[in-house]
């Protein structure tokens, strides 16, 4: 079939197989670029198939070589429907790793129960022993509680008041107020329990009990920071509170896995167009202002520019790793830079639909969102015939 993008709102409905495969392609030449990394040798990684998970494992297996095993919860195609991107993401991955004469193997299904857990000990058993990172690299915005069976849902609100701040439509660049109503305790609670690190430290539990974690092991889960801008709806509002929560979570890992060494760390990471962050408001305006910024600048990265300079020189230098003053690695350092968020807040005043294509990024907003699609990439024959049903090799 021929594979158009089709916008609803802030997702893409289709996706596109040989896009999303050039995109990993891409992101593995960028990887191969950069020179080896003497890092991890056995990876797993949860929520491996977008965003910075994938990144992770693209950049473990052509950065070092390493065996990857991949857990995601992504859409199969069907005859005349196509997959989500992160299936034909993986799909492509794994030919390039096997290609590369290293192993790859995926589960697809809910990272939050325990059968995927099992299923993953089952694996990492049989063909790897141990692994020694664990990349911790999921977006939901819902859980399923694997003990009380209670589905939870994630809110983005401020806490305590009532927030107003501009906010643009990417898709029209359309520069309005928005306001969004505080969140209630029930909120607050959910999206805790669902982007919080209760489940990731029932992932390393679970591993750890099971043995397959090797001596001095590494994990790793993904935060955010950013601005006073996006302060009210990001880091002081709900999503703010599972950050917290996940920030603190890495400490308990560290502590209960002292026995076999194992060290666990939350990375924060830099603003960048994900499906996730498209959907939360005033992040898309900061973005466009943020990319202008920083390209201009000369220091843009997307996810594999930062996960690639997280592991060559923060995890794997061969030096202890450097954490911030709450023990936090800081790859955000050129987003947060003073320079780099004082032109933002002027510019933040000044924006308006009129200048938002002058002053900010917003055709590189969109060319990333198609992106994320497997849209809009050179080399790819877009008006095509294209197969629609392309299998994950490791998968049935
Ligand atoms: P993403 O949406 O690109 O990736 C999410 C991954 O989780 C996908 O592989 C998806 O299949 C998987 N997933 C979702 N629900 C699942 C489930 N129930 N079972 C198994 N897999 C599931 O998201 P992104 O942006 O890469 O986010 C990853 C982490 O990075 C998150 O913790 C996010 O908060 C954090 N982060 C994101 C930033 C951004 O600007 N996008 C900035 C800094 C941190
Ligand atoms: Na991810």
């Amino acid at each position: 079939m021929i594979i158009e993008p089709r916008m609803r709102g802030f997702i893409c409905l289709t996706a596109h197989p040989d896009g999303c495969a050039q995109s990993v392609k891409n992101q593995i030449a960028y990887v191969k670029s950069k020179g080896a990394i003497d890092g991890p040798k056995k990876v797993l990684v949860i929520g491996a198939s977008t965003g910075f998970g994938l990144a992770s494992r693209i950049t473990s297996a052509f950065g070092s070589d390493a065996a990857t095993i991949g857990v995601f919860f992504e859409k199969e195609p069907a005859e005349g429907k196509t997959a989500t991107p992160g299936w034909y993401n993986s799909a492509a991955f794994e030919n390039e790793a096997h290609n590369a004469g290293l192993y790859a193997k995926s589960i697809n299904g809910d990272a939050f129960s325990n059968e995927v857990k099992q299923e993953t000990i089952d694996l990492i058993k049989a063909d790897l022993g141990q692994v020694d990172l664990v990349i911790y690299s999921l977006a939901s915005p819902v859980r399923m509680h694997p003990v009380t069976g209670v589905l939870h849902r994630s809110v983005l609100k401020p806490i305590g008041s009532t927030f107003t701040n501009k906010t643009v439509d990417f898709h029209t660049g359309n520069v309005s107020q928005v306001t969004i109503e505080p969140a209630n305790e029930e909120d607050i609670k959910n999206t805790v329990v669902v982007m919080g690190g209760e489940d990731w430290a029932m992932w390393m539990e679970a591993l750890n009990k099971a043995g397959v974690l090797a001596q001095g092991a590494t994990t790793i889960a993904y935060s955010y920071i950013g601005p006073e801008v996006t302060e009210a709806v990001y880091r002081k509002g709900t999503i703010g509170r599972a950050k917290d929560h996940l920030e603190a979570t890495a400490f308990e890992i560290t502590d209960s896995l002292k026995s076999i060494g194992c060290k666990a760390y939350v990375s924060v990471n830099k603003a960048l167009v994900t499906q996730a962050s498209s959907a939360i408001p005033v992040i898309p305006l900061y973005i466009s202002l943020l990319y202008k910024t920083m390209k201009a600048e000369g220091i843009h990265e997307g996810c594999i520019e930062q996960i690639q300079r997280l592991f060559g020189e923060r995890l794997y230098t061969g030096n202890a790793i450097p954490t911030d003053d709450k023990g936090r690695i800081r790859i955000d350092d050129w987003e947060m830079r003073e320079d780099i968020q004082n032109q933002i807040k002027a510019l933040w005043e000044t924006a308006t639909t009129e200048n938002l294509n002058e002053i900010g990024d917003l055709a590189g907003y969109k060319q990333d969102f198609l992106n994320l699609f497997g849209f809009g990439f050179d080399g790819v024959d877009y008006d095509a015939n294209t197969n629609e049903m392309v299998p994950i090799p490791s998968i049935k």
